[in-house]
């Protein structure tokens, strides 16, 4: 059994090999089906989600698994039991797995000291979204046969960013050109910044890049108050049919129509846009991530 914290504690190896797992899976080179036959998972999100708990569910289940959703508005954390005293009381029901995603940074590593069941982080507060790095990678891998040596650049709200995290690990273990771009306010710090590099103008973020990924404003996390208005942000730094870049965009969503995308480019039917191929892979991504973490 192991946890699957964040994309920090993996060698390089094992993202390429969670990722080939995931790519056999959805071309069929691998069987997924009983995999997780007589495996029972609990998934419990503190945070909202669409994507990835919908995925999660649907790649357990699909492996045949069992899995129990937790609502937390619905649970007993109401009358003021802890989310620790919930995970410690619910690892003694016995499931194989936890899938959790909390909104303070960090949460899942706690957790994972106290108990022995693996937890799967579905995205910790602002630190790290580890199965949506896999399922990019596994997204730029089907299209460039590689993950070494990319050329990336991630525009928006960086410091709120666990997805942008995330990417940073990647960048380092797979030596990617990594840049960034966005308003001042939503910059890294130059700590970070060993490997990278703050881009000085949307040219500069879309010129001789393999992938642009764009990053929602966290109107949740009060991103908002960094930013004169999302009209503003749409003006310059979003991307529209005047100047989509000549590389593939992507997106871990839910995205702002018309902010950092527009609306007409969303829905057009255009190969180099990524973003629903994204949620397509985010299935076979997360049964690879089973498999690596019970099997
Ligand atoms: N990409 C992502 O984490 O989306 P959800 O918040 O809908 O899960």
């Amino acid at each position: 059994m192991r946890h699957f914290l964040s994309i920090k504690e993996f060698s390089k190896n094992e993202i390429e090999l969670i990722v080939k797992r995931a790519i056999a899976f959805k071309t069929g080179r691998s069987s997924y089906n009983n995999i997780l036959k007589d495996k029972a998972i609990i998934t419990i999100f503190f945070e909202n989600s669409t994507r990835t708990r919908t995925s999660f569910e649907m790649a357990a289940k699909r492996m045949g698994a069992k899995v129990i959703n937790i609502d937390h508005n619905q649970s007993s954390i109401k009358k003021g039991e802890t989310d620790y005293d919930t995970i410690i009381n619910l690892s003694a029901i016995k499931p194989d797995a936890f899938v959790i995603r909390h909104y303070h940074s960090g949460y899942p590593y706690f957790l994972s000291q106290f108990t022995q069941i693996p937890i799967i982080n579905a995205g910790d507060g602002t630190n790290e979204h580890p199965s949506q790095a896999i399922l990019d990678a596994m997204t730029m891998f089907e299209i460039t046969g590689r993950l070494d040596n990319l050329k990336v650049c991630i525009i928006g709200d960086i410091i709120n960013s666990r997805v942008a995290k995330s990417h940073m690990w990647l960048a380092e273990k797979f030596n990617w050109e990594l840049s960034f771009f966005g308003p001042k306010t939503m910059l890294p710090e130059k700590k970070w910044l060993s490997h990278m590099h703050i881009c000085s103008n949307l040219n500069e973020a879309l010129k001789n890049k393999d992938f642009v990924m764009l990053l929602r404003i966290q109107l949740e996390r009060e991103s908002g108050q960094n930013i004169p208005s999302l009209k503003e942000y749409a003006r310059f730094f979003g991307i529209n049919k005047k100047n989509m870049p000549d590389c593939y965009i992507m997106h871990p969503g839910p995205v702002n129509r018309n902010v950092e995308l527009s609306s007409s480019l969303f829905d057009e039917e255009n190969d180099k846009i990524l973003i629903t191929r994204q949620v397509e892979n985010g299935v076979f991504a997360r049964m690879a991530i089973y498999e690596f973490c019970l099997m």
